[in-house]
């Protein structure tokens, strides 16, 4: 089944708790595995980055229920593009609170939110393609 990727970026409506967030990736990795769904979500400063992996169909209905989710805003899709491979393979939801400052990666996510959220590349790629960039290989 072919693969297709598609990364938006919302705002949160309030600040999220460590809390909410896992309560967030909970619902996500329960609902994600059996639709075959892959991915990562981010959040720094009251910004959400989320990818979803899967076929093409599944992952655009999914993207319609999250939009609708009450807990973010002004969701706007990124990227949306077939893939050859999924780049969270091994992950239902991934979750990386950046706010935590441990994140793997950090210099380099807080970029890709903050370019991604005033629409500005990242030199030549948009921010959606550094941030699959930054987890291939
Ligand atoms: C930022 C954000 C990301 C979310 N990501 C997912 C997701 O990947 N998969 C999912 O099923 N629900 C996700 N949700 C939750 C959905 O909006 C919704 O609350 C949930 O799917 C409802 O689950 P239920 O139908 O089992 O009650 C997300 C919510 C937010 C705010």
């Amino acid at each position: 089944m072919s693969i297709n990727q598609l990364v938006y970026i919302s705002q949160a409506v309030r600040k999220m708790s460590a809390a909410d967030l896992l309560a967030i990736q909970r619902v996500a990795k329960e609902n994600n595995a059996p639709i075959d769904v892959t991915g990562s979500l981010f959040y720094n400063g009251g910004w959400f980055l989320q990818v979803l992996e899967g076929p093409l169909a599944t992952i655009d209905a999914l993207y319609r229920k999250i939009e609708k989710d009450p807990r973010h805003k002004n969701s706007r899709v990124l990227y949306k593009q077939p893939a050859t491979f999924r780049t969270f393979t091994r992950w239902s939801m991934n979750m990386t609170n950046l706010e935590d400052r441990q994140a793997d990666k950090y210099e380099q996510l807080v970029e890709v939110i903050d370019a991604a959220r005033s629409d500005r590349k990242i030199g030549q790629a948009s921010p959606a393609v550094t941030l699959l960039n930054i987890f291939k290989s």
